[in-house]
């Protein structure tokens, strides 16, 4: 098939790859090359071990490379070659100056823009899709316009709203996709030119189109949104822990109301992931930089609750297991920040594990996917965590066990076994609420789960 389109795309990462993945699958008339600076990512996803996890991904990936899907490290070429580029690098929090700890860092995305119009010797459509600060594509086409080559470069936002575990099943059937364009002669085209792209799978009622500002808002306040309904639910299971209702009967029945929804309602050890507390604290930074500090405050309490949630573990821990967990060997399952994936920025099970070094337990990390990443994230304490692939081990000999990921595969566990190896009185925290409380208690553990109070 002829090419009518050639796309290139600024980041291989866990968005960049899949995304653009699919858009070769789907669209067999569009040329996809996806750049990154990082050579050992781009040879891995021109390899057999893809770079990171996602179910279905292989066989995407395994359809389109090599027929219109590329991956390499020519950069300056790629861009050079292309009719629309997407950057979707990342856009961490700002760890230093002005808004440390809050705002975005948009180092990699200036560098960037920088570097686009240095190679460009005529105007093309950039389409951020990484998550950013309102008003970036402003500061972008200020960059990228004020050449003295006399090119036009027509910005679009098109933020990504897939989750990790679910992005191929969430790129090919979204619910929506987003494009936002100046609402002018050659910002509508530009939209139009990406719509059509789209176009190939999305039904056309599911493409929506707004101006610029609303659709990079709209991806913050779409994680704000969903953040806010976890941090919702595990206030209320702290409440029902002190009273006796059942947060999971709670969550289900007031999620029946078709107004509030059913989805999201999970109550949790507490939500991890790269993106929904950077975009929450980069969402409180630009309601103060807009003078809006109750808005700002108001945001920021759902990353406060998130934390809370989750030391709220160890504090489990220790009112259970005597005031003291010193010197006991803690089996930690899971983690990822979540099922499916490798995955383990911001995971809940990091802030567990330091909990647990600070009351001097010894923690034991298992995970199907992630503990390459975790010995990373936890490099520091690398001489204090052990580190075991199998799970019955990692749970032999210890006092307790808490569940960090829901990973299905613990709760198909063989808990008799799992039970006959710990020491006594074995105790199990389900920080995702995925086992049979009620089967564990009868094996003999002493069960804690998340917003579960005693029902007498
Ligand atoms: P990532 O860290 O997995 O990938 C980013 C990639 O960009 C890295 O491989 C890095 O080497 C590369 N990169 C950085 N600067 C570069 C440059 N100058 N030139 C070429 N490559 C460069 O990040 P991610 O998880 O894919 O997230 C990317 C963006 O998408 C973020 O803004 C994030 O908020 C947003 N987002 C992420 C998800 C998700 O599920 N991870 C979902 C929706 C949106
Ligand atoms: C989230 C959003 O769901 C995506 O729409 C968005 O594109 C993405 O952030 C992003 O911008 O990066 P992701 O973080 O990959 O996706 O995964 P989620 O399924 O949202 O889960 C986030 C965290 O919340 C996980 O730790 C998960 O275990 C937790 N969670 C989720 C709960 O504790 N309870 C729930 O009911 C749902």
């Amino acid at each position: 098939m002829s090419i009518k389109t050639k796309i290139t795309c600024i980041g291989a990462g866990y968005v960049g790859g899949p995304t653009m993945a699919v858009i070769a699958d789907k669209c067999e008339d569009v040329r996809v090359t996806v750049v990154d600076i990082n050579q050992a990512r781009i040879d891995a996803w021109n390899g057999d071990a893809l770079p990171i996890f996602e179910p279905g991904l292989d066989e995407v990936v395994a359809r389109a490379r090599g027929r219109n899907l590329f991956f390499s490290t020519d950069i300056a070429g790629a861009i050079k070659d292309a009719d629309i580029v997407f950057v979707s690098v990342n856009t961490p929090t700002k760890t230093f100056g002005h808004g440390a700890g809050k705002a975005s860092d948009l180092q990699y995305w200036e560098k960037t823009a920088r570097q686009i119009l240095e190679v460009c010797d005529e105007g093309k459509i950039i389409v951020e899709k990484s998550t950013l600060p309102v008003r970036t594509a402003a500061a972008m086409e200020r960059i990228l316009n004020s050449n003295d080559k006399g090119l036009h470069f027509e910005v679009l936002s098109n933020p990504e709203f897939l989750a990790e575990g679910t992005a191929i099943r969430d790129l090919f059937a979204p619910d929506r996709v987003l494009i936002g364009s100046h609402q002018t002669e050659s910002g509508l085209a530009a939209c139009e030119k990406l719509v059509e792209v789209y176009a190939h799978w999305v039904p056309r009622e599911n493409i929506l189109t707004t101006n610029l500002w609303s659709s990079e808002l709209t991806k913050l306040t779409a994680n704000a949104f969903l953040a806010q309904r976890i941090s919702s639910i595990n206030s209320i299971s702290a409440l029902c822990e002190r009273t006796g209702a059942d947060v999971d009967e709670v969550a289900h029945v007031v999620g029946r109301d078709s107004r509030i929804g059913a989805k999201f309602l999970k109550a949790s050890i507490g939500f991890g992931g790269s993106c929904f507390k950077k975009d929450i604290l980069n969402l409180s930074y630009l309601c103060e930089y807009y003078g809006l500090p109750e808005v700002a405050a108001y945001w920021e309490s759902v990353v406060k609750i998130n934390e809370w949630q989750t030391h709220r573990m160890v504090s489990t821990m220790l009112e259970r297991m005597f005031n003291t967990i010193a010197g006991k060997r803690i089996a930690v399952l899971g983690f990822a920040f979540k099922a499916n994936t490798g995955d383990t920025r911001e995971s809940p099970a990091n802030l567990v594990v330091r909990d647990l070094l600070n009351e001097r337990a010894l923690p034991v990390v298992t995970d199907p996917k992630a503990i390459p990443d975790a010995k990373r994230d936890l490099a520091d304490v690398l001489d204090r965590v052990v580190f075991e692939e199998d799970v019955y081990k990692a749970c032999e000999g210890a006092h307790a066990v808490v569940v960090c990921t829901e990973w299905k595969c613990f709760a198909e566990l063989d808990w008799k076994k799992i039970h006959a190896g710990m020491e006594k009185p074995a105790f199990v925290f389900d920080g995702r609420n995925i086992l049979d409380a009620a089967a564990l208690a009868k094996i003999g553990f002493e069960v804690a789960c998340i917003g579960k109070g005693k029902a007498d």
